[in-house]
């Protein structure tokens, strides 16, 4: 949800505590801070409500903030309205209505997560005489740091584990002490973090994006570890206080994935991605014309005896699921349940012993995925992640991991990670099919030719993007938008709904076709948008004639389907085609153009597409 970021070094920390900021500020944007200390000075705070760009105005791009080392946030509220004063960095002392200047504090800090227990732990510092100033859990949690580094007298490491002891719920914690010039302390639990190691220079972030220009060595800080960085160093502790020997990892990641690159928009960059991120994704498995999961560690005899898939996500990421289910289910025979993470969680089900859960999640760190994972450990099934961070806590977790290589996706509606997630889905899909013996040889290697044609394929779908741009800004206006389909074309009409709703701020539905009849319907006015989605050849009659039901009731239709459905042009009042490609694959080419029109909406109402009001990128909350 927030970003955090952290410089200790030789160079001036605030432009590199803001540079950093900017690269997160898609994971949240009510308000930013940073603590900067000039060697042995007391740090100091400044804090703006609003948009980075108010702290920059505040700071002059960070150059009246002097000092090498320091932490800074981009908050997007949980606890406590988007203010100044609960922006962060908290301090463990008095302070002063805004919370900016000069700290005279033990402890200065900012977190990513949540305390679930904060209400009982601010009972508990009220009465040793703490008192508070802003609404935050964040500063209940340096108030408990500051409480035991006081109590006890043994510094840092004794006061943070016996906090992470205490507290409940998830953190990134980056703290200052006062005593400790120079060094800037972190733990976690289920929340991002990073330590990005270079010459004499030591970065911490939420996400790689933020460091990428200045490092690609990286620590990855465990669950229930903290860390004290100094210059160029980084030592690693247990909850018990004793050192943990740690190797960094080079993120292969290059720094030009996380700038716009000459695009307007990073949507509109990740969109064009797409053909590569799928490229990549599939190379990454198939080895002279056949498919090899040894990276992701299954083998065929376990493929062989799973008899059940649960596939467990959130958003997006579900609706790969719920396309992936049909591919599943039709080529490899085995039954699927598609679930959201939030929903499965807390399902007291019956979970078949012998299935496999595959958990899709782009960041790995999104808190109902990583939950609803955690709990299908605990009962012993077998997990795969389809994850696109490395080092991610979902990746680090589960038994096996597909990694998806879309890069770094910065815009918060997802589709190059979405496009690589399916990717991944297919590879799997026929692989299962053919160690289960459900294909022959012939058709596993035309299922694999055809996925290989899929990149080529959508970039054919990207040229033609004027036409959906025209289109789209005839419909900028629109109040509600339906999407229908059947099979796999619902699982894209799911997609392009949310892509529509959550950047455009347009009422949109996706419903399986058949269903209009039981409801819906009622809602078709004249002129009401209905995208159909047909590139199913044995549901293409049925969903048109729902279609043609919205049309006899006063909609506009569009329609969505292959090349060499021409006849629809008698049937709809705008059509759009995408190349063909076995059927079972054809939802990476469809959801192109769908993704095209939320994009353009956005940017004809003059919306900010990156960063649409209340989404953040990676929800690490509940
Ligand atoms: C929508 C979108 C979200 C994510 C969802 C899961 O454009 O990006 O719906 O798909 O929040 O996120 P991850 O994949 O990081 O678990």
């Amino acid at each position: 949800m927030c970003g955090i970021v952290g410089f200790t070094g030789e160079h001036q920390a605030a432009p590199i505590l803001l540079d950093g900021l900017s690269k997160l500020e898609y994971r949240g944007y009510d308000s930013a801070g940073l603590a900067v200390r000039d060697g042995e000075n007391l740090a100091q705070v400044v804090k703006a409500k609003g948009r980075l760009s108010n702290l920059a105005e505040k700071t002059d791009d960070g150059h009246t903030l002097k000092g090498t080392c320091g932490i800074g946030h981009t908050r997007w509220a949980t606890h406590g309205e988007p203010s100044q004063t609960n922006a962060h960095p908290h301090v463990s002392g008095n302070c002063s209505g805004s919370g900016s200047g000069m700290v005279e504090s033990e402890v200065v800090g900012v977190h990513n997560g949540i305390i679930e227990n904060y209400t009982e732990l601010k009972e508990k510092l009220l009465k040793h005489g703490y008192t508070f100033y802003s609404q935050t859990d964040t500063e209940v949690v340096i108030k408990l740091v500051d409480y035991y580094y006081k109590k006890y007298n043994l510094g840092p490491i004794d006061a943070i584990a016996k906090t992470m002891v205490r507290v409940r719920g998830s953190y990134a914690l980056e703290l200052m002490f006062k005593d400790y010039p120079g060094e800037i302390w972190v733990a976690r639990k289920d929340s991002p973090m990073i330590i990005g190691i270079a010459d004499g220079e030591t970065y911490v972030a939420s996400d790689v994006p933020a460091i990428l220009k200045y490092t690609r060595n990286v620590y990855y800080i465990g669950n229930l570890e903290f860390a004290k960085l100094t210059p160029g160093e980084a030592h690693f502790y247990n909850l018990d206080g004793d050192e943990i020997e740690k190797e960094t990892t080079e993120i292969k990641w290059d720094a030009e994935a996380a700038e716009k690159a000459g695009f307007e928009h990073f949507m509109m960059k990740e969109i064009h991605e797409q053909p590569k991120a799928i490229q990549d994704t599939l190379n990454s498995v198939i080895k002279e014309d056949k498919i090899d999961l040894s990276t992701v560690e299954i083998t065929d005899e376990e493929i062989q005896n799973f008899d059940q898939i649960y596939i467990v996500a959130c958003g997006s990421a579900w609706h790969v699921g719920m396309a992936a289910q049909y591919v599943f289910e039709d080529l490899a025979d085995i039954p699927v349940r598609v679930e959201l993470a939030s929903e499965f969680r807390y399902r007291k089900m019956p979970l078949n012993q012998k299935a496999l859960v595959i958990v899709v999640s782009q960041s790995g760190e999104t808190a109902d995925t990583l939950a609803a994972f955690r709990m299908a450990k605990e009962k012993n099934i077998t997990t795969m992640a389809i994850v696109n961070v490395v080092g991610s806590s979902i990746a680090r977790e589960a038994d096996k991991v597909f990694y998806t290589l879309a890069g770094p996706e910065i815009s918060v509606a997802t589709t190059k990670a979405y496009s690589a997630q399916l990717a991944a889905m297919y590879c799997l899909a026929v692989q299962f099919a053919k160690v289960r013996g459900k294909i022959s040889e012939e058709q596993y290697s035309y299922y694999i030719s055809e996925m290989l044609t899929i990149p080529d394929k959508m970039q054919k779908v990207l040229e033609d993007k004027e036409r959906i741009q025209w289109f789209a800004s005839k419909y900028a206006n629109a109040h509600d938008v339906f999407f229908v389909g059947r099979g796999i074309d619902y699982a894209v009409c799911l997609e392009g709904s949310l892509k529509l709703k959550e950047i455009s701020y347009i009422h949109s539905e996706a419903y399986a076709a058949g269903e209009l009849k039981h409801g819906t319907i009622s809602l078709i006015e004249q002129g009401t948008l209905v995208i159909g989605v047909l590139t199913q050849s044995e549901l293409y009659e049925k969903t048109i004639s729902n279609m043609l039901e919205c049309k006899s009731r006063g909609a506009y239709l569009m329609g969505l389907t292959t090349y060499g459905k021409y006849e629809i042009e008698d049937q709809v009042n705008f059509t759009v085609y995408v190349p063909k490609v076995d059927e079972h694959f054809v939802g990476s080419l469809a959801v192109v153009p769908l993704q095209l029109i939320g994009y353009y909406v956005s940017v004809a109402k003059g919306l900010d597409v990156d960063k649409p009001r209340n989404l953040a990128k990676s929800v690490t909350v509940e």
